[in-house]
């Protein structure tokens, strides 16, 4: 079915995966992606589409109403919303929540005021497993786990699934709510920990572990959660969650000293550093629901992914030099001509 789709955040790390997946999977959507393009939001991600006849971008803020309706005059009513746009950094709100309050809480509620108001076929709300909070040595993540965020950052995205959540139940608003685990893959920003770690080593900067090196996070390719946000849309049963993730528990450590071997790297680079206030210890989740119900499945092992991703950013060295340098913050003036 051809669709027209709004996508928040398409210039951030996902949100840019998954408009390239649709473009090579689904290129007779409408494509409209709406972005403020803050310090987080890169264009160059999309250069390969910004010319397709049917994609759009707009250069807009989810939390103001005006700017949100541009993105709905240029997708038309009764399309859908897949929806990205974040603060998305946990070190940054522990610096200053407020930022993540307004785009995460406020802005969720802008957009989901205008897509009752422009009838919204189905809303994807991209959520996190952060939001259920920190396990011990043992378990997971259900769908039914409780929600007890600990950052700033999980903190407005579980309030956000909430605002999604009390719309359904509310106005028979047709959202759904993804849950996934950390990701990993091309184009994400160099301030988390994987691309941060190749982005020193490949430099021979020091490596920055926090604590211990022993928080343990269930790490998926970035687009094996494409997929399953795409399954979500077309599949998922309005008003539920949907857990995602890949059974890929790893150590922090485990991570760096891996980069560190793949780049030949000595690991007389790893630096240990003040721990993150209030770090979680350990993610897994239980993605069985959406194995289940909709039949998807990782299709990316960690053990081929990693280095695949290790070999993207070795051969994106002025994709990864521009946004080090802050180059990358002009394309937008460059292409658009303000
Ligand atoms: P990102 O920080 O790379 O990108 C966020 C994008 O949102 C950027 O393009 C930015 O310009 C845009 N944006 C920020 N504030 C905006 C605003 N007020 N209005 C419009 N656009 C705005 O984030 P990401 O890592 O791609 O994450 C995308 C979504 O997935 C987020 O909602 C995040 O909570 C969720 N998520 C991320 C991960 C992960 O590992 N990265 C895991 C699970 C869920
Ligand atoms: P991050 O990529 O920020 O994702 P999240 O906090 O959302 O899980 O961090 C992943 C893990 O790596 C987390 O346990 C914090 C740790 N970390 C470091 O040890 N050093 C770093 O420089 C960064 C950015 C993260």
């Amino acid at each position: 079915m051809t669709l027209s789709c709004i996508v928040t955040g398409g210039a951030g790390f996902i949100g840019s995966n998954f408009l390239h997946l649709l473009a090579e999977t689904r290129p007779d959507w409408k494509v409209v992606n709406l972005d403020a393009l803050t310090y987080a939001g890169n264009l160059e991600n999309l250069k390969s589409i910004e010319a397709r006849k049917n994609y759009t971008f707009v250069h807009g803020d989810i939390r103001e109403p005006d700017q949100v309706e541009k993105a709905f005059a240029a997708a038309g009513d009764g399309c859908v919303v897949v929806h990205f746009a974040a603060e998305s950094h946990v070190d940054r709100s522990i610096q200053s929540g407020i930022p993540f309050v307004t785009t995460n809480v406020v802005g969720t509620q802008v957009l989901l005021d205008a897509s009752r108001k422009h009838g919204v076929t189905r809303f994807v709300h991209v959520s996190t497993d952060e939001v259920y909070g920190s396990l011990g040595d043992t378990g997971f993540f259900t769908e039914e786990t409780p929600i007890q965020p600990n950052s700033p950052y999980s903190a407005s995205k579980a309030a956000s699934d909430f605002l999604v959540r009390a719309a359904c139940h509310t106005h028979h608003f047709p959202g759904l709510i993804t849950r996934c685990s950390n990701n990993y893959g091309p184009y994400q920003f160099p301030e988390k920990l994987i691309p941060l770690m190749i982005a020193n080593a490949s430099e021979s900067k020091p490596l920055p572990v926090y604590g211990d090196g022993m928080n343990v996070r269930d790490w998926l390719y970035v687009v094996d959660h494409c997929e399953a946000i795409l399954a979500v849309l077309e599949k998922g049963r309005v008003g539920d969650v949907y857990n995602i993730g890949g059974h890929n528990e790893y150590p922090n450590l485990f991570i760096v000293k891996t980069i560190l071997k793949t780049l030949g790297r000595p690991e007389s680079l790893i630096h240990y550093v003040k721990d993150r206030p209030g770090h979680d210890r350990r993610y897994a989740i239980d993605a069985s629901k959406i194995e289940r119900e909709l039949g998807w499945r990782p299709r990316y092992k960690f053990e081929d992914a990693l280095p695949l991703t290790i070999r993207w950013y070795q051969s994106q060295t002025e994709w990864l030099q521009r946004v080090r340098n802050g180059a990358y913050r002009e394309y937008y003036a460059h292409q658009y001509g303000n």
